[in-house]
């Protein structure tokens, strides 16, 4: 618990993994986004981080456990977000921290943890602010602290849905942080199944992926494309338009790909495997009325998106046909939730 004014505490938090349905790729200035982006707040993945403090005489210092034990080879990513983040938590200063996190799914599943890591970090650092200064905007500002992080990391910060850029569509909508969206009943009671189809990490990060678009041939079509399927998916949700719904995040999940495979240099995240899935989804459509579709992230592994009804069906699709194509048979079941919670 935390003493007003009193520069020694600890606080933790939880925050989950979110998954988008419009892509951020590709950005400006210090991680601002050139397109708006809106994802679901996942809710069984995700990063629970302590962060305790006491008085510094010499200066911000930090150490980093990651399950109870030091690592030293997450401080070149530390050092970048503390220095961009420094002059917006001043009171750090006066500190010496000790963070500790751990997450809920495996480190070595392919599944990208920044998202969750940044949006715990940034939110126990806004919350000791506000325990030593009265400070506003409380998630708005863990929002924009995580940005500086990871972007996608901004949108982390609220469920069960989460936008962020700005767009005309969509009031208070804006690049420097993440606004909550809400969802009808209905799209909360949606499952994220991920499919494990590469454990290892990716061979192209994010970083370098979002750079190559700065140059790309496709970079002002996509800006429109994105923009266009930001207004026809909040349509789709606002009416539960489950096919028009389908066909955007789809679209979306292949341009990403499209616009890593058509970059100079060129890159390809796929494996033969993802786009079996691919192939064995469309052909369950074909078969049976269903809500089934599929997004992915800068990586190999599949996102399967559906409804709370549909989940027999899907589990028995998964098990029977899909689990083949997955790394040592591996898959998460994840599914909509509310957003980060203070421990
Ligand atoms: O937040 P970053 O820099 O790891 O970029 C993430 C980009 C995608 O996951 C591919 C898309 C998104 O909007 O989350």
């Amino acid at each position: 618990m935390f003493e007003k004014g009193k520069l020694s505490g600890k606080t933790t938090w939880l925050s989950p993994s979110n998954i988008a349905l419009i892509k951020y790729w590709g950005k400006k200035d210090l991680q601002l986004p050139v397109n708006p982006s809106l994802s679901f707040t996942l809710k069984k993945c995700y990063t629970q981080t302590s962060v305790s403090y006491k008085p510094s005489t010499s200066g911000f210092k930090y150490e980093f456990y990651f399950e109870d034990k030091l690592k030293p080879e997450f401080k070149k990513k530390l050092d970048l977000f503390f220095k961009r983040t420094i002059e917006h938590l001043p009171y750090l200063n006066q500190l010496s921290i000790k963070i500790n996190s751990k997450n809920t799914f495996p480190h070595s599943s392919g599944i990208a943890s920044s998202a969750s890591a940044f949006s715990a970090l940034s939110l126990c650092l806004t919350d000791i602010e506000k325990s030593i200064i009265d400070s506003e905007d409380f998630y708005n500002k863990s929002s924009f602290v995580s940005r500086l992080g990871s972007g996608s990391a901004c949108r982390s910060i609220f469920g069960p849905a989460s936008l962020w850029g700005s767009s005309s569509l969509v009031e208070n909508s804006n690049d420097n942080y993440a606004i909550p969206f809400d969802l009808p009943e209905f799209f909360k009671n949606y499952h994220d199944t991920i499919l494990i189809v590469d454990e290892k990490s990716k061979s192209v990060s994010s970083s370098v992926g979002h750079d190559l678009v700065k140059n790309h041939q496709f970079k002002e079509s996509r800006i429109k494309q994105a923009n266009k399927n930001l207004e026809n998916l909040i349509i789709s949700i606002k009416n539960e338009d489950i096919n028009e719904f389908i066909r955007i995040v789809e679209n979306e999940a292949l341009t990403l790909h499209a616009m890593m495979m058509t970059s100079n240099p060129s890159f390809i995240l796929m494996k033969p495997n993802t786009v079996n899935i691919i192939n064995k989804i469309w052909s369950f459509r074909n078969e049976k009325n269903t809500s089934l579709s599929f997004t992915l992230d800068a990586g190999a592994n599949i996102h399967l998106l559906y409804h709370q009804d549909d989940f027999k069906t899907v589990q028995d699709f998964i098990k029977s046909q899909l689990l083949i194509y997955c790394s040592n048979g591996k898959y998460i079941d994840d599914k909509v939730g509310k957003g980060p919670i203070k421990k």
